[in-house]
């Protein structure tokens, strides 16, 4: 190695021992952040302002014996899907159809997460989509997945609150998203399906597991977007019912400037604090910064001019997906690491030690990830039982707990750690597609009206 490589070498090593403190969360750190969500969630719970709004939900849990056909709607990404599906009771569910189409065309043509579009003609589309699964002379019951903050009255009463993960739909916000959905169905002609449920997305993972196991009570979605909905025994105004915790807005966390410049160039600058640390949507943002940063301080990719298109310079260049590719190559060279940055960024050779670096720092984002989602299901699991004396499952959905390399397993030894000897009372359950089919026992049970177990 030359004096110069062993420079830069050393410069580099410095700069991620630097971030290693900037984004490690220490035991007594998830300890502290768990008091806090639940201090948080009480304080939501009784209606005082604060960053957890506690949503009721007016589902209780399933009995698992719910049955017949219906129709699922899951709206919460850039892509929708509509299914129909067939709850046989005993806890078993089948999926009859399903059609999966984006929101934003890839190909450019139509975008109605932008704010080029309206609510109406969003809905409008969902209901060209129904049509084109189950045809215009169905009549079913339909259940809805919608998975940003919407504020309940009933089983079928959801207004939203605001968008998040990016979404600026027009004309929405403050609408009642049912008589949305239920107008469009009218103005396609499709009046033989009746939206009788609408739930959030946690709460549709939570009901699929608690369709076959007793002992589910809280749901979680780590994906392109993050929130936690739990079974509330006590609620103070209401009868015992699931909760949408909204637990994406927590802001009770150590932030870093990485976080505060992402925070600053989104949306809305301010909201979601803990999902900006902790979801696909942004983690690969976070990580472009981090690496930026690097290379504005001249430790990696010497060279790369910086009006150079592509990554690190360009926004949103990185994301969770290449994050994850990142940590999961196991060749010796970091052979897919190099192949990447020399398609997507130009980057022709880079050294080995630079795309160690990357690895480094997309386990680092990873882990501090789900440490900080595991504080939060402790700050849960405290509300609900302390002492731990009974067994709890959290049904875990979304992509980054799916797919994300390393997240689930890191997830589970967070728990591990905060829990000690009562982390077996605890079990993780990877509860797929529970969003799309918790909505079809959402409708099976608002048609039954038996919400509460
Ligand atoms: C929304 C939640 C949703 C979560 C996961 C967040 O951005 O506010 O309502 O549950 O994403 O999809």
């Amino acid at each position: 190695m030359s004096g110069r490589e062993i420079e830069k070498r050393d410069r580099l090593n410095a700069a991620l021992r630097a971030l290693h403190g900037c984004f490690s969360i220490t035991a007594p750190q998830m300890l502290d952040i768990a008091e806090k969500f639940h201090e948080a969630m009480l304080c939501g719970l009784v209606g005082r302002k604060g960053p957890l709004k506690m949503i009721p939900s007016f589902f209780g849990m399933p009995t698992g014996e719910e049955s017949g056909v219906f129709l699922s709607v899951d709206f919460g990404g850039t892509n929708v899907r509509v299914s129909l599906i067939k709850l046989l009771g005993h806890g078993k569910i089948t999926v009859l159809k399903k059609l999966s189409t984006f929101l934003k065309d890839p190909g450019g043509s139509y975008d109605y997460t932008s704010s080029a579009a309206t609510g109406r003609e969003l809905f409008c589309f969902l209901a060209g989509q129904i049509a084109g699964l189950v045809g215009a002379d169905a009549t079913v019951p339909l259940g809805l997945t919608f998975s940003f903050p919407t504020k309940m009255y009933a089983l079928d009463k959801a207004v939203l609150i605001g968008w998040t993960k990016e979404f600026k739909t027009r004309m929405t916000a403050g609408r009642d998203i049912n008589i949305l959905l239920h107008d469009a169905l009218q103005e396609q002609g499709l009046r033989g399906i009746k939206p009788v449920a609408v739930i959030n997305d946690t709460v549709g993972t939570l009901l699929t597991a608690a369709y076959g196991d007793p002992h589910a009570d809280i749901g979680s979605i780590c994906g392109t977007g993050h929130n936690t909905c739990y079974f509330e025994p006590l609620p103070p105004q209401h009868r015992p019912m699931i909760i949408n915790i909204e637990s994406g807005n927590f802001d009770g966390l150590p932030v870093n400037d990485f976080d505060r410049e992402l925070d600053l160039k989104s949306e809305k600058p301010g909201e979601q604090v803990l999902e900006k640390m902790v979801s696909g949507r942004y983690l690969g943002e976070l990580m472009r910064l981090v690496v930026l940063d690097l290379a504005h301080k001249g430790c990696l990719f010497q060279g790369k001019d910086s009006d150079m298109p592509g990554f690190p310079y360009q926004t949103n260049s990185l994301n969770a997906e290449h994050m994850s590719l990142m940590l999961g190559d196991k060749t010796t060279g970091l052979a897919g690491i190099a192949a990447w940055l020399k398609g997507s960024a130009g980057i022709q050779e880079p050294l080995l030690l630079e795309l160690g670096a990357l690895q480094t720092i997309a386990s680092l984002l990873t882990a501090r990830a789900a440490r900080l989602v595991a504080s939060t299901c402790a700050g849960v699991l405290r509300r609900l039982d302390p002492l731990l004396k009974n067994p709890h499952t959290i049904a875990v959905d979304g992509s980054l707990y799916g797919k994300m390399t390393g997240f689930a397993p890191r997830l589970r030894a967070a728990l591990d750690e905060i829990l000690l000897d009562r982390a077996g009372q605890v079990t993780l359950k990877p509860t797929r597609d529970g969003s799309g089919m918790g909505a079809a026992i959402a409708a099976a049970m608002a048609v039954t009206s038996e919400t509460i177990r």
